[in-house]
C-alpha cells in the first residue's frame, strides 16, 4: 500500500481549474485513509460548497490514486474549507492569474459590487466611467454581468460591436471613448439568455481580461455579476483586482446582504475603496423637499463596517432611467460622479 506522503505526491497531479494550482498546494487535501485491504480515501476541501468542478477534481483524484500501486478502491468525500483556508488557497491562486495581453497595460482595477441586484450597480459603473473620461483619464469597462449584462445597451451600443483585430479582440468605443467589452457585444440577438456556469464565467471573464486590446488604461471598471454569487466569486477570482466600490440602496438594511459582500471582499483579500448609496432620496420638483422614499439611509453604518469612506449619496433621477433605456447613460447629469471619480483616482 502507498503512504500517506506518496497519496499526497499522487494527488499533485490533480488541478483546480479554476485556480489553476493543484489541490494539494491549495491545501484542499484533508484526512487521508489508508486501509490495509487496498482501499484510499481522502476529503476534497471545496472553495466553494456547490462547485461545479467538484465532480471532474474528484474524477481525476480517483485516477491518479487508482495508479498507484496496491490501491483497490478510492473513496473521495467533499468537505469545505474554512474562510481562513479559502484566503489562504486564493492568495496561491492569485500568483497564477492569466497575464494581460502584452500590448495592454491597464494600472488600476475596480470592481463595482452590490449585495443584490437592481440597486443600479450598472447604472453606477457607468456615469463613473463617464465622469473619469470626461476628466482626461483612459477608461474601460468589463462587463463581468454575463448573465444580465446591460452596459452596452445603457451606451446604445449594437449587439456584434465586437471586433476581433490580429492580436485579440477590439472593444466597442462610447461617445466618449470609454472602451466596453461585454459578452451581449458577442451576441446576435441582445436578449438571448446566457445561461453559464462559474467555471464557464470565470474563462469568458479571463478571455475578456487577456484577449481584449485594452491598450493602456487609467482605470478598469469592472460590472460585477450581483451579490456573492459563484459567478461573483469567479470573476474575483480571475482578475488582479485592486479595489471594490460597493453599492447599496436604503432598501438594503446594513444586514445579511451587505456583510456577506463585505465577508466576500475580505476572503477576497480586496479593499472596499468606497460606498456609494443610490435611489438615497428624491428631490420633489415642486417644492425642493427631499424625500426618503425608500426609508431612512444605512449608508453610514454600511461604510463604517466596510472601513471605507460613503463616497455619495445619489438621489433618485427618473430621467436616469430614460436615457439609460434610451442609450444615452452619457447625456445624463449626475454631478455628484465628478468628485467620486476624483476621490477613486486619488487612492492609492
Ligand atoms: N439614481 C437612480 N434614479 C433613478 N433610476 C435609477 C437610478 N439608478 C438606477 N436606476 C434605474 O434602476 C434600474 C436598475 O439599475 P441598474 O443600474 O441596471 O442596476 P443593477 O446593475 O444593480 O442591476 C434601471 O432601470 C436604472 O435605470
Ligand atoms: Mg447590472
Amino acid at each position: 500500500m502507498p503512504t500517506e506522503q506518496e497519496i499526497r505526491d499522487a494527488l499533485t497531479k490533480v488541478m483546480d481549474p479554476e485556480l489553476g494550482k493543484n489541490i494539494v498546494e491549495l491545501g484542499m487535501v484533508r484526512d487521508i485513509r489508508i486501509t490495509p485491504d487496498g482501499e484510499v480515501g481522502f476529503a476534497l476541501a471545496l472553495t466553494i460548497p456547490n462547485c461545479p468542478l467538484k465532480n471532474k477534481m474528484k474524477a481525476d483524484a480517483e485516477q491518479a490514486l487508482l495508479a498507484l500501486p496496491g490501491v483497490k478502491y478510492v473513496d473521495v468525500t467533499f468537505a469545505q474549507l474554512s474562510p481562513a483556508e479559502l484566503q489562504a488557497a486564493m492568495e496561491k491562486g492569485r500568483g497564477n492569474l492569466p497575464q494581460l495581453n502584452l500590448l495592454n497595460k491597464i494600472d488600476r482595477v475596480l470592481c463595482v459590487l452590490s449585495g443584490k441586484g437592481g440597486v443600479g450597480k450598472s447604472s453606477v459603473t457607468a456615469l463613473l466611467a463617464v465622469a473619469l473620461a470626461k476628466q482626461g483619464k483612459q477608461v474601460g469597462i468589463l462587463d463581468a454581468d454575463i448573465t444580465g449584462p446591460s452596459i452596452p445597451k445603457l451606451f446604445g451600443l449594437p449587439t456584434g460591436g465586437l471586433r476581433g483585430g490580429e492580436g485579440g479582440m477590439l472593444p466597442a468605443i462610447t461617445c466618449n471613448g470609454i472602451k466596453v467589452v461585454s459578452i451581449n457585444l458577442l451576441l446576435k440577438e441582445e436578449d438571448a439568455p446566457v445561461i453559464w456556469r462559474g467555471p464557464m464565467i470565470s474563462g469568458v471573464i479571463q478571455q475578456f481580461w487577456r484577449d481584449a486590446l485594452w491598450g493602456s488604461l487609467d482605470v478598469l471598471l469592472v460590472d460585477m455579476p450581483p451579490g456573492t454569487s459563484d459567478a461573483a466569486i469567479s470573476v474575483m477570482q480571475s482578475l488582479p483586482v485592486n479595489g471594490v466600490v460597493l453599492v447599496t440602496s436604503p432598501q438594503e438594511l446594513a444586514g445579511m446582504v451587505v456583510r456577506k459582500a463585505l465577508n466576500m471582499t475580505k476572503t477576497m483579500n480586496v479593499p472596499v475603496a468606497g460606498v456609494i448609496e443610490n435611489m438615497a432620496y428624491f428631490t420633489c420638483p415642486d417644492c425642493g423637499k427631499q424625500h426618503d422614499i425608500f426609508g431612512p439611509s444605512h449608508a453610514g453604518e454600511i461604510a463604517k463596517t466596510a472601513g471605507a469612506p460613503l463616497l455619495a449619496r445619489l438621489p433618485l433621477r427618473p430621467q436616469l432611467a430614460m436615457l439609460g433605456d434610451a442609450g444615452q447613460i452619457e447625456e445624463a447629469d449626475a454631478p455628484e460622479f465628478e468628485q467620486i471619480a476624483r476621490q477613486l483616482m486619488a487612492m492609492e
